[in-house]
């Protein structure tokens, strides 16, 4: 399904501290983001927010088309967060990987197929079996990317997902991202940092001095090796 997202005037504060006033932010089908900026500029609480995760001061995040019969006003069910630190719940890796799948009462029948497509996505089936919390780094952020594609999300939000991942491990997460990006899903990976990950988003966008900036498109800027600042609102 393909959806857009629509942020106007964004503003969090934490008590008199304010982290960011975002002026204006469309996001159309199948774009690829890079929100970089600053460990503390609010990378996390911006995806948190967009993901319908916590709530801004004021402002506005909407997702069209809106989602029908959800258990959150805020939460679409096409609109997935990723958190740094993959979540990870008791069971193996299986389990793991179904639970999204049983809070949207499929069949049995169902859970089990698309489990099993999941795995094999992942290339996790050899370890379907084992206990989830016991995965390395690089595992557990497959596990927690086969949950996501599972539930076929529309927009991806990637929070840090090649933070303390070796190489090997930030090439297989980069391969599936890209198979995402290949069947038209929308994905905005945060990360302070450069990495084989980001290098495949089209977009840059920077969070600095308490505005998003715009930073044009990467691919673009390959071709006349000039970066172009769009715009910039400073609050
Ligand atoms: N619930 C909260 N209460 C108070 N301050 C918070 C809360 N959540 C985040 N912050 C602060 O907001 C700032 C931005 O945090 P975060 O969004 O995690 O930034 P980033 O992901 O870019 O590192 C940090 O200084 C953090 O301490
Ligand atoms: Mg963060």
């Amino acid at each position: 399904m393909s959806l857009e997202l629509n942020v106007d005037n964004l503003v969090k504060s934490f008590g008199q501290r304010k982290l960011f006033h975002v002026d204006q932010l469309r996001v159309g089908e199948g774009e690829s983001l890079h929100l970089s900026g600053e460990n503390g500029s609010g990378k996390t609480t911006l995806m948190k927010i967009l993901a319908g995760l916590e709530r801004p001061c004021s402002g506005r995040v909407m997702v069209t088309p809106k989602a029908r019969r959800w258990w959150s006003d805020r939460i679409h069910p096409q609109v997935i967060y990723l958190h740094q630190t993959p979540y990870i719940f008791s069971g193996d890796v299986r389990d793991n990987v179904a639970y999204g799948l049983r809070l949207r009462s499929y069949s049995r029948r169902d859970v089990k197929l698309k489990v099993q497509q999941a795995l094999a996505w992942a290339r996790l089936e050899h370890l379907a079996e084992q206990p989830a919390y016991a995965l390395s780094g690089g595992e557990k952020q497959r596990l927690a990317l086969a949950r996501a594609w599972i539930l076929a999300p529309s927009l991806l939000l990637l929070d840090e997902p090649t933070a303390n991942l070796d190489q090997h491990s930030v090439r297989a997460v980069s391969e599936l991202v890209t198979q995402l990006l290949d069947k038209g899903t929308t994905v905005m990976v945060s990360s302070h940092q450069k990495n084989a990950v980001t290098d495949l988003c089209g977009r840059r966008l920077h969070l600095e001095n308490l505005a998003l900036q715009e930073l044009g498109n990467a691919f673009s800027n390959e071709l006349n090796n000039e970066p172009e600042l769009k715009y910039y609102v400073q609050h």
